[in-house]
């Protein structure tokens, strides 16, 4: 193996130590702590653990955590109303709406009911409005993450090729548009790009995220890339039991990159880290604002 390991989990530690001592600060300074709801609707397993993640780990870092479990057959207009209501709760300064939603709600209408001042995911459309203009605003978890240990491993990222492989609005999107804020030259592939492999061998970074157990190969790979796997895959593994994979052919890849993250203790701790970063900072919004 060639590659260096970027370790996830210590990086995200580090994050959550130093926000863990800002909540410290704020505690002491105002008298109370930020406060992170969380709304899952319906019983999807793996919603249902990354749900239970985020709240333990809000904690973890001395924040109030508030927990929202709803009903599968919750109306869109009940799920409205409570968004109406933790908007104007003083309590809670960051607001996440698990995805996805059951098909009989509009996620779109959901995610822009958020306050864009509590919306630590950064999916609402003026939040997102300002990450593609440059403006200043609060910037989807997962990508932020993969950037943060991007720049710690690379320093300065300006003028290297970087293609992302997914064009989701929750990673691809606006992973893409933060590193051309970084001067890369970014390139958007997904299902339908034409000669996908030679593309992605054009990359310095290469961002995977599509959800697609070991798609990228080892010869997809540029000699010395730094490969981040979003990908969070459950595949059967032995003796009748599942395990996680990510979207690149880990072993493979690693052969060939400079740098991997590896899955798990890659990109998933990186995002919940990120996740208490954005509600700290909409903490101190409201504090601006107050
Ligand atoms: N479902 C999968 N990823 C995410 C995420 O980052 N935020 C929310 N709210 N739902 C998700």
């Amino acid at each position: 193996m060639a590659a260096k390991i970027i370790d996830g989990r210590v990086f995200a530690a580090g994050i959550l130590a130093e926000v863990t001592a800002e909540v410290s600060a704020i505690r002491a300074a105002r008298g109370r702590v930020p406060g992170l709801a969380v709304v899952l609707v319906g019983e999807d397993p793996a919603s249902q653990v990354y749900v239970r993640n985020k709240a333990r780990t809000t904690k973890e870092s001395g924040m109030e955590s508030f927990e929202y479990r709803l009903d599968v057959g919750t109306s869109e207009a009940a799920l409205l109303s409570l968004i109406a209501e933790l908007n104007d709760d003083p309590r809670v300064d960051g607001i996440l709406v698990q995805l996805p939603l059951p098909k009989h709600i509009d996620s779109a209408r959901v995610l822009d009911a958020i306050s864009p001042d509590k919306d630590v995911d950064g999916f609402h459309v003026l939040n997102a409005g300002r990450l593609a203009t440059g403006l200043p605003g609060l910037v989807p978890c997962t990508p932020l993450g993969c950037l943060l240990m991007l720049k710690h491993e690379l320093g300065d990222l300006s003028g290297l090729r970087a293609v992302v492989l997914g064009r989701s609005n929750i990673v691809g999107k606006p992973m893409a548009a933060l590193l051309l804020a970084e001067s890369c030259t970014v390139t958007i592939a997904h299902s339908r790009t034409r000669d996908l492999e030679a593309v992605c061998r054009e990359a310095d970074i290469l961002v995977a995220a599509v959800g697609r157990p070991e798609m990228v190969r080892g010869s997809w790979v540029k000699p010395g890339a730094t490969v981040i796997d979003v990908g969070i895959n459950r595949v059967p593994g032995d003796a009748g039991k599942t395990k996680l994979v990510g979207d690149v052919a880990f072993a493979e890849a690693a052969d060939v990159a400079g740098r991997i993250t590896p899955v798990p203790g890659g990109v998933g701790p990186m995002t919940i880290a990120c996740l208490l970063r954005n509600t700290l900072a909409a903490a101190k919004l409201a504090k601006i604002k107050a």
